[in-house]
């Protein structure tokens, strides 16, 4: 039975149970548990779903995803169980990336938290719901740390730090799996590395760069003990990750230990012909299934290829056992194996609580990138307040991308939310123009708006479904003619709030400087609109900090603050080194950069050595507001075999501070923490010096430094 907490959140299979059962299975049956078919509550791939419950009884399938709801999911478990021969019952998958029916901010959101508490208790809640709904199994946590803005799916993740992405990736999977669903860590791997920021493309990384940036938070997760993972639709270097043998089972199961099942992506299996790997299903299909992909997800390729494929030799039918017994094993890990429709009596989650923890998630992930002269918090009493722009009042668009069973008429628009939170205010509202359709028709008097009031808060960015999958932007600027609308707006000269509503980091005008605070509101989630009042009244402060270099200009991506120095750095007055001719090389806003209602300073860092090495700081709150900053620890090894980057992160900590106060920060480095890979990629610890850096972000202004040296 299934424990409702601890990591006994599963049953221990059995020795043997899964392989007796496949000794009574047919080709046929064998192969429908190989395959996973969606349903058509949502569509998240390019071949529209069919009616599954046909497949459901004829075998031909062993899991399903979009499909939820204890009725829906009791029937199509029903006919799995008494209408097929074995009865072995089904297991039901959904992306809950960022919430069931409650939407929590989005991944990119969640993570300017720097708050693996908050990361946790967000997929706790979102499982209690998932699983009131049935379902077995989320695709999610998605662990694709990315560079690049362009690509869409940035959205989706934990930033472009691998350390981050790692903390990410242990909160998640232990707090879905604490909760008794399954986690499946996604895109395995370097998906974020899509060539150009371009969706599916191909991507180029060297051996170092996929094991010191990319694949840190998939062993993160499974040494979180995830009981699934997904390879990316890419290729590394060639080599399409759903029939990558050296990765799937060289490094993830013989090296890393990984007994879970491995789930291909949407169609993925057939792709590999139009990757060019495979001249035909029966081909496809044993390349993958040899490299250790388990399940083929909407492709029916197991289906059709392997018996042809045993036929001609391509594969054996230990493999297909093997595959099969792994499938088994989660099902029986999941409880199903005991009672199929387990889940199915699970309580139904709080909601209100359960919106009171988005609320509180969302006021915890929106980034005050700036607030001159004190522009916010806003007065009790605001006066005049012009609310503009297209993501004023668009509850739905509040949702973002990937937003499961998320319901767009519950969501809280910004409008709704001020309205609540200035009860009788003088708010008057205009949209100005659409989100991504050029027309200017409206701007004049969104404009006129503006200027009648003591203050505009303008709503301003992207649509939902302009980021996420299949979603990349060539040019990460502002939509339509919101370009313009925003020229009208602070040509009035009244004083102006940005709120960008984005599923990445956005190139803004130079114009929009002019505005005198800006808030990165990512997409919210369902209680946006009481977040972001909640920040604009000062009930709650800004605490987060960008989890992705902001770039200045699409230019300059990919652009990281963990890059090696080259040799010739960056040095302004020095022409033969390394920069632009029309663009500074610092970001719009370093790595970890957001600001508080209040004024963090940080003392220099000191060294102690003992057991560990430990770094020592003294923050003090200098502001007449309490407030919570997030420290970082960076380390840097000034001189080692090969080249290292100037920064990288080490540690992080949020920490609460009363006006006034002071606390001290002490974070212990290991002697594995100093550890790099030398040229042969064998983790190394040199001795000699080593510089550390703490910080409010990345931004090489604000750190305060210490070296020490290693003997
Ligand atoms: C999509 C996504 C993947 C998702 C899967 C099932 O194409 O790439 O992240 O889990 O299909 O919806």
């Amino acid at each position: 039975m299934l424990a409702t907490t601890g990591a006994a959140a599963f049953t221990a299979p059995r020795p043997g149970r899964a392989e007796a059962l496949v000794a009574q299975m047919t080709l046929a049956e064998k192969l429908g548990q190989l395959s996973i078919l969606s349903a058509d509550y949502a569509v998240t791939g390019p071949v529209v779903p069919t009616n599954v419950d046909a497949d459901v009884r004829a075998g031909r399938v062993g899991s399903l995803f979009n499909l939820w709801g204890r009725d829906a999911v009791r029937e199509a478990q029903r006919i799995a169980v008494e209408e097929t021969r074995l009865g072995i019952p089904l297991f039901f998958g959904l992306d809950v990336i960022h919430g069931f029916r409650t939407v929590f901010p989005i991944p990119l959101a969640e993570t300017s938290a720097f708050d693996p508490g908050l990361w946790a208790e967000t997929a706790t809640a979102a499982a209690r719901e998932a699983a009131a709904a049935g379902i077995d199994l989320t695709f999610a946590p998605m662990l694709d740390v990315a560079r690049d803005p362009r690509w869409g799916r940035m959205a989706e993740g934990p930033g472009e730090d691998p350390h981050v992405a790692s903390a990410y990736a242990t909160a998640k999977t232990r707090a879905w799996q604490e909760a008794g669903i399954a986690a499946t860590a996604k895109h395995f791997v370097a998906y974020g590395a899509s060539r150009a920021g371009r969706d599916y493309a191909a991507t180029e990384v060297t051996p170092r760069t996929l094991a010191e940036v990319y694949l840190p938070p998939f062993r993160a997760a499974v040494d979180a003990g995830a009981l699934a993972l997904m390879p990316a639709f890419t290729d590394i270097d060639g080599v399409p990750l759903t029939a990558d043998r050296t990765l799937l089972t060289g490094l993830l199961r013989e090296q890393w230990g990984f007994d879970g099942v491995v789930i291909s992506d949407y169609t993925a299996i057939s792709e590999l012909l139009k990757h060019g790997v495979a001249a035909d299903i029966p081909e496809a299909a044993a390349l993958a299934l040899n490299a250790g992909t388990d399940i083929d997800m909407m492709s029916r390729a197991y289906e059709r290829g392997l018996p042809e494929a045993l036929d001609r030799g391509l594969t054996t039918m230990e493999t297909v056992d093997a595959a099969v017994a792994r499938i088994l094993t989660l099902k029986e890990r999941l409880g199903l194996l005991d009672d199929p429709y387990v889940r199915l009596s699970a309580a139904d989650a709080d909601l209100p609580a359960t919106r009171a923890i988005a609320r509180r998630a969302a006021t915890t992930s929106i980034v005050l990138l700036r607030n001159r002269g004190g522009a916010l918090p806003l007065p009790a009493a605001p006066g005049r307040l012009a609310l503009v722009g297209p993501l004023a009042d668009a509850a739905g668009e509040m949702l973002g991308p990937w937003a499961g069973a998320g319901r767009r008429e519950e969501a809280v628009s910004v409008r709704a939310g001020l309205a609540a939170a200035f009860p009788g205010a003088d708010i008057s509202f205009a949209a100005g123009c659409p989100i991504d359709l050029p027309d200017e028709s409206a701007i004049a008097a969104a404009a006129a708006v503006a200027a009648q009031a003591d203050r505009v808060l303008l709503a301003i960015g992207e649509a939902a479904w302009m980021s996420g999958e299949a979603a990349s932007r060539a040019r990460i600027d502002l939509p339509g003619s919101q370009a313009a609308l925003l020229d009208a707006v602070l040509a009035t000269g009244t004083p102006t709030t940005i709120l960008l509503f984005s599923g990445r980091p956005l190139v803004l005008p130079p114009a929009a400087d002019r505005a005198d605070a800006l808030l990165a509101c990512w997409f919210p989630g369902s209680e946006a609109g009481h977040a972001v009042a909640d920040l604009l009244t000062g009930a709650v402060s800004p605490s987060a900090g960008t989890p992705v270099t902001w770039p200045r200009d699409v230019g300059q991506i990919p652009i990281t603050y963990a890059d090696r120095p080259g040799g010739r750095p960056e040095e302004p007055a020095n022409k033969y080194s390394s920069k632009y001719l029309d663009l500074p090389n610092t970001p719009a806003f370093a790595f970890g950069h957001g600001l508080t209602y209040t004024r963090f300073a940080l003392a220099d860092p000191t060294v102690t050595r003992g057991d560990a090495i430990r770094v020592t700081t003294t923050l003090t709150n200098e502001g007449g507001r309490a407030g919570t900053a997030t420290v970082f620890l960076f380390l840097r090894d000034p001189v080692a075999r090969v080249a290292r980057p100037t920064l990288e992160l080490r540690r992080f900590t949020r920490v609460t501070l009363a006006p006034g106060a002071s606390a001290t920060v002490g974070f212990a480095l290991l002697r594995s923490d100093l550890a790099y890979l030398d040229a042969r990629l064998t983790p190394t610890v040199d001795p000699g010096e080593f510089e550390v850096h703490v910080g409010l972000s990345a931004d090489p202004s604000g750190l305060r430094s210490a070296r020490f040296t290693l003997g």
